[in-house]
């Protein structure tokens, strides 16, 4: 599937970056291969426009903001928060301003982050009930840019087969290859899906987890969001709760915005922010590289038949399934990344004498 030419994906809200970004000027950021601008305005709420000034086409994040608008940098057009043209510097005051604009897209702020939509939306944001829990502290873990599918990272997340070996230096096992099963809930947004698994404990998991024993069980209970957003609900065997939220914003096909939250219902004191974001980064790199090495072109059409699949891949061919319902339902095929060229082909034989 390529999520740009799958237009009902573009009815969804994704997150684009931390709200902070957005005080030093506009910043340009492509969703779903549409350039967007996003700047704050004069309520300090952001705003995303399309990247093109309707003058010479200039890229509007290539100006800056005055008084919550966003100025031109090629001739000083000024557009407002809802894209509407509101000053020509070059015109006398008493003309009147072209009927022009910026297509505008809806935001919204949610857990620190700028989040869009580029249509109207089909679900809210997910909902994190931890965020604002006293109980529980955000900590911002990565930001990062990753050359796959979105799809890719959520089906390896609920993937209980990999973690034996992609993760064999961090907590996986190498010699317990067997997963365990996953029982799954279907809901309106995606599913839940809840599995106890063993994991390794080297020293620095037993901070993270508050154990010192060498292997443990955790609980998971985790959701999967259509269509590109999870939640990881660990539960150690010592309480301490360990949630990891993604949301993985697709900015081209094969190419991700991965956005990492994590909330933990412990303090400071028990094990610092930087270790929780080092422990993290150093599983998720080894999820990165294998990923990365991945067909970015994931198909959810199953009957094309170009993976072969073994059962613990059960949540991943639920999300293809949920997926491609998703396109039928708006009236969709799944567009898939063209055929390789065949280079023995008879046509590509005769062009090559
Ligand atoms: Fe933007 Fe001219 S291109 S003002
Ligand atoms: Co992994």
């Amino acid at each position: 599937m390529l999520a740009t030419k799958q237009p009902v994906l573009r009815r969804f809200w994704y997150a684009i970056m931390p709200i902070e970004q957005l005080e030093s000027g506009p910043q340009p950021f492509t969703l779903l291969g549409e350039p967007i601008v996003l700047f704050l305005d004069a309520k300090g709420e952001p705003a995303a426009l399309e990247d093109r000034c309707c003058h010479r086409t200039a890229k509007l994040s290539k100006g800056w903001c005055r008084n919550g608008n966003i100025v031109c940098g090629y001739h000083g057009w000024e557009y407002d928060r809802d894209g509407m043209l509101v000053m020509i510097p070059q015109f006398p005051f008493e003309q009147p301003i072209p009927d022009a604009r910026a297509r505008a897209f809806r935001t919204k702020t949610r857990y620190g982050y700028v989040w869009v939509a580029l249509d109207e939306p089909l679900h809210d944001i997910p909902d994190i009930p931890e965020d604002g829990d006293p109980a529980y502290r955000r900590i911002f873990q990565f930001y990062d840019t990753w050359n796959t599918a979105a799809l890719r990272l959520m089906e390896n997340s609920f993937d209980n087969a990999h973690f034996a070996f992609v993760h064999k230096n961090t907590f996986g096992d190498i010699d317990q290859p067997r997963p365990e099963k996953y029982e799954i809930v279907e809901t309106d947004y995606g599913f839940e899906a809840e599995t106890l698994i063993t994991v390794k404990n080297p020293p620095i998991a037993a901070k993270i987890s508050g154990t010192t024993e060498p292997y443990t069980k955790r609980h998971m209970r985790n959701k999967w969001f259509m269509p590109f957003c999870r939640r990881l609900d660990m539960e150690y065997p010592s309480g301490i709760r360990h949630i990891i939220f993604n949301c993985a914003t697709p900015i081209a096909d094969g190419k991700i915005q991965v956005v990492q939250l994590l909330f933990r219902n412990d303090t400071e004191a028990d094990c610092s922010t930087q270790e929780l974001i080092d422990w993290d980064a150093a599983i998720i790199a080894e999820d990165r590289d294998i990923l990365e090495s991945t067909d970015p072109d994931a198909i959810v059409d199953m009957g094309r038949k170009i993976e072969k699949h073994m059962p613990s891949d059960r949540p991943g061919m639920l999300m293809r399934k949920r997926l491609l319902d998703l396109l039928h339902e708006h009236n969709e095929e799944e567009v898939p990344k063209p055929m390789a060229m065949d280079a023995s082909a008879p046509e590509q034989r005769r062009l090559a004498v």
